[in-house]
């Protein structure tokens, strides 16, 4: 198990507080609530964003560029985008300073209570609550997604009559590998234009697609698999999948099915 570093003096952390220090060249976001110290790694593991910089509420920090919710205790994603955890650091203090040391996956909470705390505020929450509230999909969820986009029904599609109500059906099969919900209920899908008058090979589709983020690693997927959804139908010639990030991506273009799926109320 690795050692504690001193980061930061006590004095340096009013309560309630933030801090960003550093440890062992990471960014560390520093939290001083209810006579009890926490800290994470100051990175959304969304797209990145400065945690530490967010609106902290409770236990809870909310990311400032798109605005998911970690919890500071355990560094569990909450809500959307964000559906990883955050890395967790165990709290000491000692001789005026605070120590960190980073939390091993498995471990549960370690949170050092300030001196003015009394010992009812110094009991660690409960591993399990924050964990279990994610909305990270379980490992058998994707099997049961991939299942759910039955072939058959790609199909039928297929041969109905082309139209944007239909290539949106069609899209619904495409699904975002890391969140297992569809390109549509993400509110991925801003325009699509069908070619008035058909090419050689059929009628060209143009379609306006972003991303949850600019740097989503899984851009290059979604695009393929998007073109081969709509290329499927009989009288779709090329498709044109355009990314554009104005205006950019956020939660509330999900559907409410898409919230079920995730588990967002
Ligand atoms: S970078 Fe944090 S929510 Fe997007």
């Amino acid at each position: 198990m690795t050692e504690f570093t001193r980061v930061a003096d006590v004095g340096d952390l009013p309560d309630p507080g933030k801090l960003l220090v550093e440890m062992d060249g990471d960014p560390v976001a520093l939290f001083h609530v209810g006579g009890s110290f926490h800290a994470i790694d100051d990175v959304c593991t969304h797209d990145g964003g400065p945690l530490v910089d967010g609106e902290l509420a409770d236990h809870t920090i909310a990311c400032p560029r798109h605005g998911a919710k970690f919890d500071i205790r355990t560094g569990a994603a909450l809500s959307m985008p964000a559906i990883r955890a955050t890395r967790a650091y165990d709290v000491k203090l000692e001789a005026g300073g605070i120590f960190l040391r980073l939390r091993e996956a498995s471990a549960g909470p370690v949170s050092q209570p300030s001196a003015a705390a009394v010992p009812a505020a110094a009991a660690p929450p409960p591993a399990a609550s924050p964990a279990a509230s994610t909305n990270a999909p379980t490992a058998a969820e994707p099997a049961a997604a991939t299942a759910a986009a039955g072939g058959d029904t790609a199909t039928g599609l297929a041969e109905q009559t082309l139209s944007e109500d239909l290539i949106r059906e069609m899209l619904k099969e495409v699904k975002d590998p890391e969140l297992f919900v569809n390109i549509v209920d993400l509110g991925l899908i801003y325009n699509v234009t069908i070619a008035a008058e058909p090419a050689d090979n059929g009628r060209q589709v143009s379609i306006d697609m972003t991303m949850t983020s600019p740097a989503c690693p899984a851009g290059p997927q979604l695009i393929a698999d998007t073109k081969r959804a709509v290329g499927s139908h009989r009288d779709v010639g090329d498709v044109e999948v355009r990314i554009v990030m104005e205006p950019p991506w956020t939660p509330d273009r999900m559907t409410d099915a898409a919230r079920d799926q995730l588990g967002i109320f």
